[in-house]
């Protein structure tokens, strides 16, 4: 899938790598390293030939993220790959971050070996999986812009495991592959620069891969959006040369088990508007507002790939925030779909606007939904409170919660839920309108909870903050460098494993 486009929307030639990833019985004869991973304690894998104190006495001792070489007389060098201390119980994460490792250390090479039998804890299927995801991850790099490509893709990534378990881990590595690519998608989109990646140009791509992907795609363009009174979508929009675009994509398996809403928040790029950001490495990452956006499209982009059998319906509210002399101003107050007005207070506050008009609309549809889930890099109170690697969770529903945290500790996109504390509620109070589109100094994460919840009605409901973890300044494990596509597997796990909560 081709996702990089120039100025002009004309395709750059897709430097998408293409990756060979097989499950085999034995490892192959001219293979010139085989990876093995090692605990930080407990049984050395026999393969290896050596004991505890043998690997102490190179310096090796099975920390995560460390990778020795062990020449042998009789075979292939062993790469041994550092998987931390498992406590007795090797997780697939664990499993994932060493994978990663191997190919980060073996960088420049295409074809590498991963020796998975005798590990324990971790069924062969998810091994597969995992060991995919952390390998095809780590090779990514945002290329298309440069003169020539950094990284090579894995032509031959064979993962060794006993006889019986070569079809499940298959099945595995299937599965991995298409959820990194979707995770592998929502970085292009978020990488590529704002110029060349602007809501109509996003809209007019959806458009074009919708059929292949399974999807229905309608955009809505501003003269559609004043006919549906998106408010909050055309003020954020109003000081921006650029079109807005909502982006609706419905994913419509047959004999539907139900009906799942995804809202995006797609700001191309978040200068703050008049309430202007300063020019910091903060205000420099702000391409990457619209991750919610992509990780809605990308998880959506693999639902028929992976089988789901829910309905899906996602909302992608996409614009850029700029000042200029037709921006909004403070004190503007904008009339959310549905009637709700909002006195503007902050223009850097934009993604509940644009959000607000998505909720709404979800709620409206003929086929009701039974949870709605927006995702948005909306706070930087959630980055101060939980960092990088923990996204923030709030959510109206206890049901909605745990599958959520369900899907990301599956995919090792953490989350960490927020109280939707209503006493806060008015903060958002506003002299003039029914709301203020910012609360106080503290509890800034859930304020903006609170304000979004006012536009979900009584449908279930949860709000991933992934404003910490949309980036990483440097490769780390299956992260790399730029925008880390954080959402895109974990909505699309949530989407294969969900239930419609009781009622
Ligand atoms: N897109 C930003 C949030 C953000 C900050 C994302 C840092 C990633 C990293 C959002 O639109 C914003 O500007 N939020 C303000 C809200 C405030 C004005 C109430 C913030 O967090 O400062
Ligand atoms: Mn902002
Ligand atoms: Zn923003």
């Amino acid at each position: 899938m081709t996702v990089v486009i120039d100025p002009d929307f004309n395709p750059v030639p897709s430097r998408a790598l293409s990756h060979d990833v097989r499950a085999v019985a034995e490892p192959s004869a001219s293979a010139q390293a085989i990876a093995v991973a090692v605990p930080a304690e407990g049984d050395v894998p026999a393969i290896v030939g050596l004991d505890r104190a043998a690997l102490a006495a190179v310096g090796f001792t099975g920390k995560a993220g460390s990778t020795t070489l062990l020449p042998r007389q009789d075979g292939p060098v062993l790469v041994l790959v550092g998987l931390g201390d498992t406590k007795g119980t090797l997780t697939g994460a664990q499993l994932r971050d060493a994978a990663a490792t191997l190919v980060r250390a073996a960088s420049e090479l295409g074809t590498l070996e991963f020796d998975a039998r005798g590990l324990s804890d971790v069924d062969a299927r998810t091994i597969g999986q995992v060991v995919t995801e952390g390998a095809v991850l780590a090779r990514y790099r945002y290329d298309a812009l440069r003169s020539a490509p950094t990284t090579v893709p894995l032509t031959g990534f064979t993962i060794v495991t006993p006889a019986e378990d070569v079809a499940e881990t298959q099945a595995g590595i299937d599965r991995g592959l298409i959820l990194a690519r979707a995770m592998d998608t929502a970085r292009d989109l978020a990488n590529t620069p704002p110029r060349h990646l602007s809501a109509e140009k996003l809209g007019d791509l959806a458009v074009a891969l919708g059929p292949e992907l399974g999807l229905e795609v309608e955009v809505f363009d501003r003269a559609q959006l004043i006919e549906l009174g998106c408010g909050g979508l055309l003020g954020v929009n109003a000081g921006s040369v650029e079109e807005p675009r909502m982006i609706k994509l419905s994913y419509r398996p047959e004999n539907a088990t139900g009906h799942l809403a995804l809202v995006g928040k797609g700001i191309m790029y978040d200068s703050g508007g008049i309430s202007l950001k300063p020019s910091n490495a903060m205000h420099q990452a702000m391409k990457f507002d619209m991750m919610g956006a992509g990780s809605v499209f990308s998880a959506m982009s693999v639902l028929r790939e992976l089988g789901a059998t829910t309905a899906v319906t996602g909302w992608m509210m996409c614009t850029d925030n700029m000042p200029s002399g037709s921006a909004t101003k403070l004190g503007d107050v904008l009339t959310i779909r549905g009637g709700t007005t909002v006195e503007v207070k902050n223009t850097d506050a934009e993604g509940r606007l644009v959000l607000a008009d998505g909720l709404v609309l979800a709620t409206e549809e003929a086929n009701r939904p039974d949870v709605i889930v927006d995702i948005a890099t909306l706070t930087g109170a959630a980055m101060a409170a939980l960092g990088t690697r923990t996204a923030a969770l709030l959510a109206n529903n206890d049901e909605v919660a745990e599958q959520l945290q369900a899907a990301a500790d599956a995919t090792d996109e953490n989350t960490w839920r927020l109280p939707l504390d209503h006493r806060y509620r008015e903060q958002l109070k506003s002299n003039v309108a029914d709301l203020s589109n910012i609360g106080g100094e503290y509890a800034g994460t859930t304020t903006a909870a609170l304000f979004l919840n006012e536009f979900v009605d009584d449908i279930p409901w949860g709000h991933l903050d992934i404003a910490g973890t949309m980036k990483a300044d440097a490769d780390d494990l299956w992260r790399s460098a730029g925008s880390t596509g954080f959402g895109a597997r974990l909505l699309a796990e949530f989407a294969v494993g969900f239930r419609a909560p009781a009622k």
